[in-house]
């Protein structure tokens, strides 16, 4: 039985997963990291590998390494979410209960799967049980429908979790901003690993209501690393003849070393990247690359455009100019990506809030959120 920290807020993202208890993000472990990947992998053994050393099995046994599965989470196998999915990653599917289910060497497993797996392993990292939580708060897209946030409940409930609520993301990003004072109209801007959301919050009533919202399930830091990659590919096939794309698990891990690099790119004007065994033929061979901020805004130009596209559209459908927001307030990872703040201010003519560490707003919101069950209770479950 881990120790009581009271009401806890989650946040189970397509890419990490976030626990916070009044306000502050929990250390999952010794390393103090507050991000769990949420990744599952399955080796030979049938041994099950949960977070950081799953993400990494990612490139070697992708059929058996289960990421970004929050996609289809609570979707049923006809869905357009389940065929989106079937079309752009590796896995078999099959349904089980209503739900998409993935198939690996150790059985299928659902989205709900996933979180439960994830979340247990959050909680044992920060030493904690679900059943000396009296409230939780699981953040969830504003598009998720009834029954997909059903399953969300259904499958923490079934982790011991007494009272399970679910909030919209976008509102709790807001939240974690502001707290309980009114904002009359902000504009959350949440860019994550895989995802892009933007929502407008009408902040004059208390629980936010969500006015109106948009995004690209498919547009995120991994298009960005992706885009990055290819031009890292590109550089070392007229340097040296190397095409790293020609096999997809040295493309893989060429990704990899990119998102690394990218994430320093945030505080060095150039990262040196170094791809061992470049050549199958030649195991010593080693390219090195000098990635820049000036070829990362080059490969981030094209995506920004959509994200921009995205918020304008947002604006226009709750009839909102950029002058009547009183606020933007930035959630995700990718948010840190240098120039990305300055070319929304430059575009809004207006200062972006980001004094809350952006991975963890939605699980900072929901803490909020939990830590108040009288204001739990006035949203819908
Ligand atoms: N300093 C940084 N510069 C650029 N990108 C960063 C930085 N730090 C983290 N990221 C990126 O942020 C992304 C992860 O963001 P986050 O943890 O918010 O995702 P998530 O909420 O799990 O996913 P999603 O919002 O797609 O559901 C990764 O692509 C990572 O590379
Ligand atoms: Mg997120």
């Amino acid at each position: 039985m881990g120790r009581n920290a009271g009401a806890l807020g989650l946040d189970f993202g397509t890419t990490n997963t976030t626990l916070a208890s009044l306000g502050r993000p929990l250390p999952l472990g010794e390393t103090g990291a507050t991000l769990l990947p949420s990744a599952l992998a399955f080796v030979p053994s049938g041994a099950m590998l949960v977070g950081d050393p799953a993400r990494h099995r990612r490139a070697m046994d992708p059929m058996n390494t289960l990421v970004s599965t929050k996609r289809v989470l609570g979707a049923a196998l006809g869905s357009e979410e389940a065929k989106r999915f079937a079309a752009s990653t590796p896995y078999k599917l099959s349904e089980r209960a209503g739900e998409v289910a993935l198939e690996t060497r150790c059985g299928a497993f659902r989205a709900s799967d996933v979180a439960r797996l994830v979340t247990t392993q959050a909680l044992t990292l920060a030493g904690l049980s679900s059943l000396a939580v009296p409230i939780l708060v699981v953040g969830v897209p504003a598009t998720f429908t009834r029954s997909r946030r059903s399953t969300v409940i259904d499958a923490m409930r079934s982790l011991g979790f007494a009272d399970v609520r679910v909030v919209d993301e976008p509102v709790l990003t807001a939240v974690a901003y502001v707290g309980r004072s009114s904002v009359r109209r902000g504009l959350v801007f949440d860019l994550g690993g895989g995802t892009f959301d933007v929502a407008l919050i009408d902040g004059t009533t208390f629980p936010f209501r969500v006015l109106a919202q948009g995004g690209d399930a498919y547009l995120g830091g991994d298009d960005v690393d992706r885009a990055l990659a290819q031009r890292v590919r590109e550089r070392v096939l007229r340097e040296s003849g190397w095409d790293l794309a020609s096999d997809p698990v040295a493309f893989d891990k060429l990704v990899h070393a990119v998102e690394r690099a990218k994430v320093r790119l945030t505080f060095d004007d150039a990262v040196l990247v170094e791809i061992a065994e470049v050549d199958p033929a030649a195991p010593t061979s080693v390219a090195s690359v000098r990635l820049t901020r000036a070829m990362l805004s080059d490969a981030l130009a094209p995506l920004v455009t959509r994200m921009m596209t995205i918020v304008d559209e947002v604006l226009a459908r709750a009839d909102t100019a950029p002058n009547d927001l009183d606020a933007i307030f930035l959630a995700g990872g990718s948010t840190r990506l240098p120039g990305l703040r300055e070319a929304l201010e430059a575009r809004f003519g207006k200062r972006t809030r980001h004094d809350v560490d952006p991975s963890c707003t939605v699980a900072i919101g929901a803490s909020f959120v939990a830590a108040r069950p009288e204001l739990a209770q006035l949203f819908a479950g």
